[in-house]
């Protein structure tokens, strides 16, 4: 099959999370079966050109009432076989940022940016001559080019091309006002057919959530949880309406990038059976973070996005968060690596003056997230809501248990401890409240210093864990598989 990923992020190239590593990995996971997988993208600012292969000549592209010259250039993704297209435009992606920059968190063109990237997607084929039989989008920024399929291209080399569109995380819709709306380039019949508007504004989630053959978001848990109101974020009636055409397929993991037995970024390496070195690690992440070095305590450890999705607000809210709680009344180290929200910023720097036992890296590291897996004891995320999450994977087969909120992804992967018979891979709190976090760390310490033997099991169950990419490489297989019959059957 020929697949087209059109998309906003992708490893190594641009990250803000999570989407990032689901697109080139699942890509890369496809390409192993078989398939001819293709990614497209934008050039950002920060994508070193010189490191690209320029196409010959420009590309014209036509979103709405102009006319506008990229260039496309081309990368491998590393190790892989798979090609990356980068849409070149100095204007709407020569600057700093995906979506934005501090300060200015949703750049005011990004409506003109991402419908260029949609036009783009369609002049790409034409250029390279190759049509697919699956356009895969994800998430709002890649919303378009379904919505395009579906209205005005599918005719010619596109009459038999399906789109899927993947939701990553439904609190990010792009919603603008309708004055931004023709450069879309789709005409105003279509901001009612195609579902673009949105209370008198326009809502890329919602067209292309309407308009794509075949619908996926990343764990089963999640793809219920948007069907109903307090997990839908407004999407939950259209949702529950093509229900038949949604599946939830569970991200899997980069095991060549996250794999204790030969990261390059850890202090030691290590597995199920050598699990004494992870002290290294323990040691290490303590220095590291100026912390008493002390085998003794458990670390609990945090890398997250500073926002309100990630349950921060509950964890380090001023006066009521439980962060502060917990390092006062529990015999533990905490350690954070995070970066978004300001006031959560501001809060983690003021627990780094307070607390002795406490320690946040405010910033993007990728070393120090993957030393934070390695030596911390266990890996704290009380997400609100959680499509898949990633770090609770890796927790596991880092022999790192999660502690986390029974919610999406987190439910589908992390099973919950049992202390009677030992059994679980994980502790698992229902709701999201200051004291249920500080109750549920308080168990797992409880654990830690008093039942140490079901800790030991836990850890080697969690790392025997496979988490590998194609057993959901199959599921989108059959997904497009699907998307393709139902053009055929229309
Ligand atoms: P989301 O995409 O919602 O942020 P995921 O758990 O799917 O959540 O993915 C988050 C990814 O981003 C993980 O690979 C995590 O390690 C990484 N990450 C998040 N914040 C940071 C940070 N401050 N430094 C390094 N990596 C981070
Ligand atoms: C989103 C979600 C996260 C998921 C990631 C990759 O960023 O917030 O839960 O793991 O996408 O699908």
């Amino acid at each position: 099959m020929k697949i087209l990923m059109v998309t906003s992020e992708a490893v190594p190239f641009a990250k803000t999370g999570g989407l990032a590593d689901a697109v080139s990995a699942l890509s890369l996971a496809l390409a192993k079966e078989g398939h001819d997988v293709r990614i497209v993208m934008p050039r950002y600012y920060r994508i070193d050109r010189s490191k690209l292969e320029a196409l010959p000549g420009p590309m014209g592209v036509h979103p709405g009432y102009q006319e506008i010259w990229t260039g496309v250039y081309t990368a491998k993704l590393p190790g892989t076989s798979v090609p990356v297209y980068f849409i070149d435009h100095e204007q709407s992606y020569g600057r700093d940022g995906i979506y934005g920059v501090p300060g200015e968190t949703d750049f005011n063109d990004n409506p003109q940016r991402f419908s260029l990237l949609g036009h783009a997607t369609f002049q790409l084929c034409r250029k390279l001559e190759w049509y697919p039989d699956v356009i895969h989008a994800h998430d709002w920024a890649a919303a378009l080019p379904v919505i395009l399929l579906k209205f005005n291209e599918r005719r010619g080399n596109f009459a038999k091309t399906a789109s899927v569109f993947t939701i990553h995380n439904i609190g990010y819709q792009g919603v603008y006002g309708k004055h931004l709306y023709p450069y879309t380039g789709l005409s105003w019949d279509h901001f009612y057919a195609a579902g673009f508007e949105d209370w008198d504004r326009m809502n890329f989630l919602k067209a292309g959530i309407i308009s794509a053959d075949k619908l996926t978001t990343v764990s089963p848990t999640y793809a219920k949880e948007i069907q109903h109101p307090e997990f839908g974020f407004r999407m939950d009636g259209i949702l529950r309406y093509r229900s038949g055409d949604l599946t939830g397929i569970l991200n899997g993991v980069d095991t060549d990038t996250w794999n204790p037995a030969k990261d390059p970024l850890i202090a030691k390496t290590y597995d199920s059976k050598s699990l004494a070195h992870k002290a290294a690690n323990k040691e290490a992440l303590q220095k590291r973070m100026g912390l008493p070095v002390d085998p003794d305590v458990p670390i609990v450890g945090i890398v997250t996005r500073l926002t309100d999705q990630k349950g921060v607000s509950e964890l380090f809210g001023p006066t009521y968060g439980s962060a502060h709680r917990i390092c006062e009344d529990i015999k533990l180290q905490m350690v954070v690596l995070g970066a978004g929200e300001l006031w959560c910023e501001h809060e983690l720097e003021s627990l780094n003056n307070a607390l002795p036992n406490f320690s946040a890296y405010i910033g993007y590291d990728e070393g120090l997230s993957h030393l934070i897996e390695a030596g911390s004891d266990f890996f704290l995320m009380p997400s609100r809501y959680e499509p898949c999450g990633l770090n609770q994977m890796y927790s596991l087969i880092y022999g790192t248990l999660p502690i986390v909120r029974k919610t999406g992804g987190l439910a589908d992967t992390v099973e919950n401890y049992d202390e009677k018979t030992g059994a679980g891979t994980g502790f698992v709190l229902e709701h999201l409240t200051p004291q249920s976090i500080y109750d549920t760390v308080g168990w797992a310490a409880y654990a830690w210093y008093n039942k140490r033997d079901h800790i030991e099991a836990m850890r080697k169950r969690g790392m025997g864990l496979d988490f590998g990419w194609n057993v959901s490489a199959k599921a989108y297989e059959a997904v497009y598989k699907d998307a393709l019959k139902s053009l055929e059957t229309r």
